[in-house]
């Protein structure tokens, strides 16, 4: 029998920021681990560091000190190329707004990680539909993101996030400007993911209504992450 790895695990992860003389530590020694297929809420107040962790955890910002190890492997370790490479095919990042490219179709912005990692035309076009098909906007492919509504557009930018068929989901409040019904849509999308594909899912969230859906809810709280699936359970049934 294999063991099961981490998909991402953080050791003692430290984040300060210095603002002019004064120092904000973010993250004071933060150790999480994410398990292939699980979807994972993390919640805390406006300022208490949860940007700061997913974009450390996508390798877009780097810790004060401590480790972060995707599959085991410490990325501070890593070259560019490998860097890249986990960027590319291995995190699907969601941002609170969406991101999507304004003059692109909902087709191209899906298609777009794919054209970057070099993938042939007609698998592009393959991949694009199976994305689309996923978060249930193949009829919208030819819209543009003007045309479509807050609740369409993330789903598009979900699709887009997947199409590179990546192992982790990171989600920095997705939902937070949608209205409740979209808001369980997204959640209810991400949880799919997590049962039909096994990949994993890190979502940050203002919205308590929503933790239930998660496998575990943890909390960022004076820098430190703690488990709060209690939070969760408040909320179910
Ligand atoms: N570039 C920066 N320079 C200085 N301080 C920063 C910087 N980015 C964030 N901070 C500070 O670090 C702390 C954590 O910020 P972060 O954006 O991670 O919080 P958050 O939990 O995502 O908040 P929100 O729910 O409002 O999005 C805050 O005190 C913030 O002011
Ligand atoms: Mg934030």
């Amino acid at each position: 029998m294999s063991r099961v790895l981490p998909l991402i695990s953080t050791i003692d992860l430290w984040r300060t920021y210095q603002l002019g003389s004064e120092e904000i530590n973010a993250l004071r020694g933060v150790n999480m681990t994410v398990m292939p297929g699980q979807f994972i809420a993390v919640v805390g107040r406006s300022g208490s560091g949860k940007t700061t962790l997913l974009n450390i955890l996508a390798g877009l910002d780097k810790p004060t000190s401590g480790q972060v190890l995707f599959e085991n492997r410490d990325i501070a370790a890593m070259n560019e190329h490998d860097l890249t490479e986990i960027r590319r095919h291995k995190i699907g990042f969601v941002f609170q707004s969406f991101g999507l490219l304004p003059l692109l179709s909902a087709f191209e912005n899906v298609e777009l990680p794919l054209r970057i990692a070099g993938v042939r035309t007609r698998e592009r076009e393959e991949r694009t539909r199976d994305a689309l098909e996923i978060v249930g906007l193949w009829g919208r492919a030819k819209h543009r993101p003007y045309e479509l509504s807050g609740g369409e557009q993330q789903r598009v930018a979900i699709a887009r996030a997947v199409v590179n068929n990546p192992p982790l989901i990171l989600a920095d409040e997705p939902t937070g400007e949608l209205d409740s019904t979209n808001a369980r849509a997204i959640f209810g999308l991400f949880k799919e993911m997590v049962l039909k594909q096994g990949i994993s899912v890190l979502s940050a969230t203002h919205d308590s209504t929503l933790l239930a859906m998660a496998d575990e809810v943890k909390e960022i709280r004076d820098g430190h992450l703690n488990d709060a699936t209690d939070l969760g359970q408040r909320y179910r049934d």
